[in-house]
């Protein structure tokens, strides 16, 4: 072995050992260990806000995927990192997140506007937002399997829905300005890395009237990216109408496993008064 290889050999060695490190240091779940939402405080308070910082601003710290890892992650069904992305268990899954959200965005959101999900995998969300009675539903999603599993599990939905399948990052700047009343995501904002962050802009541009994310903002690990999407959104012109913080402003057990889950509600620049 030469020397070219030990010193090679040692500086991957100490690498992986600070990555391990900056990771400790920097990865937070959505839960803490009494299974609650996490509330950072102290030096976690720093790093957490830290975390944002880095994220919100667009830069990729060493303790997160890149941008290709992150792709590869959501575009197959089954990857190689464990079951997180099996589009059969999102077509099961329970519908009283998006049930609430549809309260929570009632005051505002009439069933006649035309609704925009980001990362709409299977379809869950849309269907059922359709049996509540809403008719012009869109998508966008970036794996092809999903959207074929739509096809068989939610025929009717199916049907009638636009769903355009590919990344956000391909697709939003194909939208036509203003072409849908309402963008809203769940559970997918978190997993745009922070080169991406121009999504931000694109979704305020296609919006008609308002933005509704339901989103963690704290946790941080490899794909799941901490953001305060108020600070996102209220940045780019847009305004905070209303937000519910689950397991803070409401212990509702119907949404009890979504505790530390964040809907915020947002006004696009330039709508009519009339339309809030
Ligand atoms: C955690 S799942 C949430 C799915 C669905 N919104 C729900 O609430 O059940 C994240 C979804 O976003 C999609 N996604 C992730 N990154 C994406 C990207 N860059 N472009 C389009 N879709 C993406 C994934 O394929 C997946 O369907």
């Amino acid at each position: 072995m030469g020397h070219g290889t030990i010193s090679d050999y040692m500086l991957t060695f100490l690498k992986e050992k600070i990555l391990v490190i900056l990771q400790t240091m920097f990865y937070r779940n959505r839960l803490d260990a009494s299974g609650e939402m996490y509330r950072p405080a102290g030096l976690n308070l720093l790093t957490s806000r830290f975390n944002q910082y880095l994220i919100e601003k667009g830069y990729s710290p060493a303790w997160i995927w890149s941008e290709d890892d992150c792709r590869r992650f959501w575009s197959t069904e089954v990857n190689q990192y464990d079951n997180a992305n099996e589009p059969q268990q999102y077509s099961s899954k329970s519908t009283e997140l998006i049930e609430f959200m549809a309260k929570f965005w009632e005051p505002h959101v009439q069933s006649e506007y035309k609704v925009l999900e980001l990362g709409c995998n299977a379809g869950a969300n849309l269907d059922t937002l359709r049996l509540l009675g809403f008719t012009r539903l869109e998508g966008v999603e970036i794996n092809p399997e999903a959207v074929k599993l739509m096809s068989s599990v939610f025929p009717d939905l199916y049907r009638h829905t636009n769903i355009n399948v590919g990344s956000l990052e391909d697709k939003l700047p194909l939208l036509a300005t203003d072409s849908s009343d309402v963008i809203f995501t769940m559970a997918v904002l978190m997993h745009v890395h922070p080169k991406s962050k121009r999504i931000f802009s694109e979704m305020v541009r296609v919006a008609r009237r308002f933005i509704v994310t339901v989103e963690p903002e704290f946790a941080n690990y490899g794909y799941v990216f901490a953001r305060n999407y108020r600070r996102v959104f209220q940045s780019l012109g847009c305004k905070q109408l209303t937000s519910v913080t689950l397991g803070v402003d409401t212990t509702d057990d119907a949404i009890a496993d979504y505790h530390g889950i964040i809907l915020r509600l947002f006004s696009v620049p330039n709508v009519d008064n009339d339309l809030t």
